[in-house]
C-alpha cells in the first residue's frame, strides 16, 4: 500500500520561498498541488521547474480546495499573520515562514485559533532543525556541559540589506529561536542598542543582552554592513564549553574542556581560590544534512502523524516578545524592555 501523502500549497516563492517550493516539491510524503504568488513571473519559473503544480495569483484558490491539507506561508513578514488566520480559519494546519507575525498580540491570536481548530501551527525557526544545533540541544539535555551559564551569537555579513526592516528582525530572529530552543527557558528582558548608517530608522548593526528567568544570558550581534561572515555561536557552561562555526565546511562543532571551579584552600584558613581547567578539545562527527529538508519533513510528519510540533506557535511568540522587547529597547537608547508586555 502506497504511504498517504500530505496535500500541500506553498504562498510565496520569493528569494526564501522558492527554497521551499523545492522541498515540498521533493519531499517523499507530499503531494505539492499549488504554488500561490502575486507576481506571474515568479509563478512561471515555478511552473517550468515542477510542471506538475498548479500556479494562482489567489489566495482564494487555495483555501476553497477541500483536498488542500496544509499551507505553507513564505510572503514578507508583514502579510504573515492575515495570511495565516485566513489559512487557519478555512481548516488547515499552517507554517509561517520566521518572524511568525510583527507583534506578540497577533503570534498569541494565531496560538489560540490554532489550538481551537485543532491545527497544526509551525514557525520556520530553521536553525532549530540544524544538526549541529541539535547535538549541543543533545549535550546540553544529557548534562555533558554542566549547568548552561551564558551564550553569545555572531551573524554578520555584508547584505543582504533590507529595506522594510532592519537587521534586528532580519537577522536576530534566528539567534533568538536558538538561543530559546537550547536554554529551555523563559526570556525575560531585552536590552539592545544598534545604530542606523545606510537608511533612517533602519538598525544595519544591533548588539542585545536577553536575560532569563532562572538566571542564564545571552548576547546576540547581528549586521548586515560588516566585512566578514559569521555565523557562530559559543555555550558556556559549568563543566564545557562549545562553539559552532556554520562557516565551517565539515568541523562545525568544538567543545572544549575547560572550566573554572570556586574551591576551599584550607592552607589559606578557608579562602576560597578559583581553578581553572585547560582540558582537550574535541570535534565530535556531527552527521550532515539540510536543515530546510528536516524542517520541512518534521512539518509533514507531524500534520500527517498528529505529533507535536518542535518549532510551534508558543516558541513562534517567545521569540516575536524577544523580537518586540529588543525594538523597543533599540528605540529607547538600550535600557532593558520586559518581554512579557507583548
Ligand atoms: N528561514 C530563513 O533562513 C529565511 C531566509 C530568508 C527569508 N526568510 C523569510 O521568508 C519570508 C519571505 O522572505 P523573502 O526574502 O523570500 O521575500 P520576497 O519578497 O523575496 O518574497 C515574498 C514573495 O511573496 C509574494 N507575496 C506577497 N504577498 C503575497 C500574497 N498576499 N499572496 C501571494 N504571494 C504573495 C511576493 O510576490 C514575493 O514573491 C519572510 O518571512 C522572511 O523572513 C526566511
Amino acid at each position: 500500500m502506497e504511504d498517504k501523502k500530505l496535500n500541500v500549497a506553498v504562498v510565496g516563492a520569493g528569494y526564501w520561498g522558492k527554497n521551499l517550493v523545492r522541498n515540498f516539491a521533493t519531499a517523499k510524503k507530499c503531494n505539492l498541488k499549488y504554488v500561490c504568488d502575486l507576481n506571474e513571473k515568479t509563478l512561471a519559473v515555478q511552473k517550468t521547474s515542477f510542471p506538475f503544480i498548479e500556479t494562482t495569483t489567489d489566495l482564494q484558490t487555495v483555501l476553497n480546495d477541500k483536498t488542500i491539507e496544509a499551507v505553507v506561508v513564505a510572503t514578507e513578514a508583514p502579510a504573515h499573520f492575515e495570511i495565516a488566520k485566513q489559512v487557519l480559519n478555512a481548516g488547515k494546519n499552517v507554517f509561517v515562514e520566521k518572524p511568525l507575525t510583527l507583534s506578540g498580540a497577533d503570534a498569541k491570536k494565531l496560538t489560540v485559533l490554532a489550538a481551537e481548530k485543532k491545527l497544526k501551527l509551525m514557525v520556520g525557526h530553521l536553525l532549530e532543525y540544524h544538526p549541529a544545533v541539535n547535538h549541543i540541544k543533545e549535550m546540553l539535555k544529557s548534562g555533558k556541559l554542566g549547568q548552561p551559564y551564558y551564550m553569545y551569537t555572531q551573524r554578520v555579513n555584508l547584505g543582504i540589506v533590507r529595506k522594510n526592516e532592519n537587521a534586528w528582525w532580519s537577522l536576530a530572529t534566528h539567534d533568538i529561536s536558538i538561543i530559546c530552543y537550547l536554554f529551555d527557558s523563559e526570556p525575560v528582558s531585552v536590552a539592545a542598542s544598534g545604530q542606523c548608517f545606510l537608511q533612517k530608522d533602519i538598525e544595519d548593526v544591533v548588539f542585545a543582552t536577553v536575560k532569563f528567568a532562572d538566571g542564564k544570558v545571552a548576547n546576540i550581534h547581528c549586521s548586515w554592513l560588516d566585512p566578514h561572515k559569521i555565523r557562530k555561536m559559543t555555550v558556556v557552561g559549568s563543566e564545557k564549553m562549545v562553539t559552532f562555526d556554520d562557516m565551517e565546511a565539515t568541523e562545525k562543532i568544538r567543545v572544549y574542556d575547560k572550566g573554572a571551579a570556586i574551591k576551599q584552600d584550607i592552607s589559606t584558613s578557608y579562602a576560597e581560590i578559583i581553578s581553572l581547567r585547560f582540558g582537550d578539545i574535541v570535534i565530535p562527527k556531527v552527521a550532515n544534512g539540510e536543515p530546510l529538508a528536516a524542517e520541512c519533513s518534521h512539518f509533514i510528519d507531524c500534520v500527517l502523524d498528529g505529533l507535536p510540533i518542535r518549532s510551534d506557535g508558543a516558541d513562534g511568540l517567545r521569540v516575536v516578545r524577544v523580537l518586540q522587547a529588543g525594538q523597543e529597547s533599540l528605540k529607547n537608547n538600550g535600557v532593558p524592555v520586559n518581554t512579557e508586555k507583548f
